[in-house]
């Protein structure tokens, strides 16, 4: 695997590929990548001849107090689990070369109905940061298919819809959430807990699957499911931020009438925003 830090060496690499007729698939991250980063890597493998990862922590898409000068860096690491599971190129740019004013582009990408509510209630310009940002990844790689996890599913909901808004003509593939014996979704913001906080976390997901039986049990009184969930999470030990039981393309509340169902949720544990989701049909 080659290690790739410029836009114009990538291009050239890329042309070369595509000339010799190769399909190009894409794995954007922001490193510090474990199993379920390594799960996209795989299924991008599935479509595309060239698979082409990228590491870039993007300022853009972080808040003011938010944790991107903690991120975690791992790149040696993060070339030897890429280089292992047969990914052929690597692109880490630095800030500079993604940003040449270092701190931003003039040109926004924003998709404001799937943006502001949820995680972007939340985190306020964050899902503009990362649209932005893709749409620049998508303009230096161009790739065929491009693979998001449903880990970050409202992200995965913006990406698609920005795609086919602005006919980017490339094909999103969603990978389901890796996660730990316990249930526990990967996240590099785990890195952040103590062993007890980690054991802790699993009740983000052990209520998302309370709440599903719940669902699909009968109950429709979602507001109910709701609040109780947010009791559950705080009775574990979470500051909650949302729990909402929604409709599965435009992440509006759901109603009774919905049958295609995602549960979003948000939590604090400690110094960590962790995120879930569970989706699901009811007949
Ligand atoms: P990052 O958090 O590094 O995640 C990169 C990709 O890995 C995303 O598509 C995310 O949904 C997926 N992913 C993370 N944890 C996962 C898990 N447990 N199972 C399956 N997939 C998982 O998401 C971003 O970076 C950034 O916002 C980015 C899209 C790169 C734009 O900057």
């Amino acid at each position: 695997m080659q290690t790739i830090s410029t836009i114009a060496e990538l291009r050239s690499q890329i042309r070369a590929a595509r000339m010799a007729g190769k399909r190009i698939g894409f794995v954007p991250t922001m490193g510090n990548l474990h199993e379920g980063h390594i799960s996209l890597v795989t299924e991008a493998h599935k479509h595309a001849d060239l698979v082409v990862a990228s590491i870039f922590v993007n300022p853009l898409q972080f808040g003011e107090n938010e944790d991107l000068d903690n991120y975690p860096k791992t790149l040696e690491n993060d070339q030897a689990m890429l280089s292992a599971n047969d990914c052929h190129l690597l692109f880490a740019p630095t800030v500079k070369e993604m940003y040449p004013d270092g701190k931003g582009i003039e040109t926004l990408v924003e998709v404001p109905a799937l943006s502001n509510t949820h995680c972007g209630a939340s985190r306020p310009g964050h899902f503009r940061g990362v649209s932005t940002v893709v749409t620049k990844l998508f303009g230096i790689v161009q790739p065929d298919v491009a693979v998001f996890g449903q880990k970050d599913f409202q992200q995965l909901a913006v990406i698609r819809r920005m795609t086919e808004d602005l006919s980017l003509g490339v094909k999103i593939v969603g990978v389901p959430t890796a996660r730990n014996e316990f249930g526990l979704a990967l996240s590099s913001r785990n890195g952040y807990l103590s062993d007890e906080q980690l054991h802790t976390a699993i009740n983000l997901s052990k209520t998302l699957n309370w709440a599903k039986d719940e669902i699909i049990s009968g109950n429709r009184n979602y507001s109910g499911i709701q609040d109780s969930a947010n009791q559950r999470l705080q009775d574990a030990g979470f500051k909650p931020d949302y729990f909402t039981v929604c409709e599965q393309k435009d992440l509006t509340p759901a109603s009774d009438k919905d049958n295609k169902i995602v549960i979003l949720a948000a939590a604090y544990m400690g110094p960590a925003r962790l995120i879930d989701n569970l989706a699901f049909k009811i007949n």
